[in-house]
């Protein structure tokens, strides 16, 4: 049986048209990262109940989605409140998660303020926070009503979080738009961060990924493509953790390693044609992103075997075959 997922986006230049995506609640409280607490006041959420994190992933842990859940009882919210999560993956992984758990489940929706958030982690319901350096170890799927983004956030987007969002940008184009991915190369390589010219592009890809949830909510086939560049790219970050590195990639720019990684695998396994590892190479350095391993790659193989003993001896690896096209097989 085929069974569709309703996940809602809503596009906007304006900040101000948020208000009335919201008339429909009649509880709204706020849950925002700290860092962007100027925007409250040009979404129209003054006057709201609104609490503040520290959109950390120290902080994301279930200390902090408790305070959260304490902070909603203080507050009255009830069962027909509506948790609004207003900031990066961070905040929107927590709010989602608390939302989820508060008095068993109540609703919540996302606006996310980072560009991995608008074109990844605010979208597909997935929550969770981390149980110490274990990412996302303790979570929940749970839609939210809706995710409604916009590019005008990315004016205040300190520049490695922009990278980051950009790798989750051309992963998910290389899944399944060459023409998009193209025009996403162009536009980052000439370092242009002017937010109203990645309006179409970021409204692309979030389609894109809201399209693979819809039709495979739980990761049980489809969603595992979303995954490219991650085998290697969470072993970098592993790697890093462990050595308490003091200038760590940020998760994008891990992910984009490991998609340089999947594209040579490709190859070598005559999955791709010969070129699309140097092709993907020169269109990430272009873009200002890191494509070497930041440490002896006979490390990560180590995780990355580890990994495998883990899942039973086989991974399910996500392996490009060009840009556009990508299939997943075991590693
Ligand atoms: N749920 C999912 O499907 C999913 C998918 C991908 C990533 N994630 C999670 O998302 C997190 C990474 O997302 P992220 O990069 O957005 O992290 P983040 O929330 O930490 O944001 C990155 C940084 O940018 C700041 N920030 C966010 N928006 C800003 C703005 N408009 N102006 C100024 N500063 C701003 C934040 O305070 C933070 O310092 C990770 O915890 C990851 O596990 C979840």
């Amino acid at each position: 049986m085929c069974f569709k997922k309703k996940v809602k986006l809503y596009f906007s230049d304006s900040l101000g048209s948020l208000k009335r995506r919201l008339w429909p609640y009649k509880q709204v409280f706020v849950i925002y990262d700290a860092r962007v607490e100027e925007y409250l006041p040009k979404l129209g959420l003054q006057g709201k109940p609104a609490y503040a994190i520290a959109a950390t992933e120290e902080n994301k842990n279930i200390k902090t989605a408790y305070e959260a859940c304490k902070w909603l009882l203080e507050q009255g919210a009830d069962r027909e409140a509506l948790v609004l999560a207003v900031g990066g993956g961070v905040t929107t992984d927590i709010a989602g998660f608390v939302a989820g758990i508060y008095k068993r489940g109540i609703r919540y929706a996302n606006v996310p303020t980072s560009l991995v958030g608008q074109v990844d982690a605010g979208i597909g319901g997935k929550t969770g926070v981390n149980v110490s350096s274990f990412k996302n170890m303790i979570g929940l799927i749970k839609q939210p009503e809706f995710t409604w983004i916009c590019p005008a956030f990315l004016k205040t987007l300190p520049e490695k979080d922009f990278l980051s969002g950009s790798a989750e940008l051309l992963k998910t184009f290389i899944l399944e738009d060459r023409e998009a991915y193209e025009q996403a190369v162009d536009l980052l390589s000439a370092a242009n961060r002017a937010p109203a010219a990645y309006g179409k592009l970021i409204e692309k890809a979030a389609r894109i990924k809201a399209r693979i949830v819809g039709k495979d909510e739980k990761e049980n086939g489809l969603r595992r493509i979303l995954n490219l560049g991650h085998t290697y790219g969470h072993a970098i970050e592993w790697y890093q953790h462990i050595h308490a590195d003091e200038a760590p990639l940020t998760h994008g720019e891990a992910v984009a390693v490991g998609m340089v990684k999947a594209a040579a695998l490709s190859e070598k396994r005559g999955y791709a044609a010969p070129g699309l590892e140097s092709k993907l190479r020169d269109d990430f350095r272009r873009c200002g992103l890191s494509v070497d391993f930041p440490c002896p790659e006979q490390e990560l193989e180590e995780a990355v075997a580890k990994d495998k003993k883990a899942e039973g001896g086989k991974i399910n690896f996500v392996f490009i075959e060009k840009i556009g096209k990508v299939k997943v097989a075991k590693l």
